[in-house]
């Protein structure tokens, strides 16, 4: 298993759209340990392939976490997730993302949602989601489709908060 490195925003890579998985071989169970390894190490609820550069379809959460007092960790990996169903009913977290650090904002999302995916053995699943767990997975998907939490909220807070991430990369380069 190894770490591996997180591409902080902005970058183009972030704006990609990911392909599907066609086959689940052991190198994509090989990036799925790797992805949960790096997730847990940032640490981080939630992680998606392309924030590691990788343009498939295939995200790994767990909002339970590895090492909170008394609560066994809850690792699922999710590929080709399709969202079927989505509440009319909307709540509010606030969301950071391991591409965006150290900067947080209120996004409002449908409260839950009906999700079929595939696990790592290619079967089929069906989830149905609510409170942290459906505001972590529909991240991670917007993820898939290169939109990030701040395309979520104002152009004014987005544009600032992403300046200041381009400027502590220049400062870091
Ligand atoms: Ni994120």
């Amino acid at each position: 298993m190894a770490i591996l490195p997180i591409i902080v925003a902005p970058d183009p890579q972030l704006k990609t759209i990911s392909t599907p998985v066609a086959e689940i071989t052991d190198e994509i169970r090989e990036l799925v340990a790797d992805m949960f390894e790096t997730m847990y190490e940032a640490p981080g609820i939630g992680l998606a392939a392309i924030q590691v550069g990788v343009q498939k379809r295939l995200l790994v959460l767990d909002v339970v976490g590895k090492g909170q007092e008394g609560e066994d960790p809850e690792p699922i990996a999710i590929i080709n997730p399709d969202i079927t169903w989505v509440s009319d009913d909307d709540s509010m977290y606030e969301e950071g993302c391991l591409s965006v650090p150290s900067h947080y904002a209120d996004v409002v999302r449908p409260t839950e949602i009906k999700l079929s995916y595939l696990d790592l053995d290619g079967e089929k699943q069906e989830l149905h989601a609510d409170g942290l767990l459906s505001t972590c997975i529909q991240h991670e998907i917007d993820h898939l489709d290169g939109i990030l939490f701040v395309d979520h909220i104002s152009a004014l807070k987005r544009n600032m908060i992403l300046r200041k991430l381009l400027k502590q990369k220049k400062m870091a380069s």
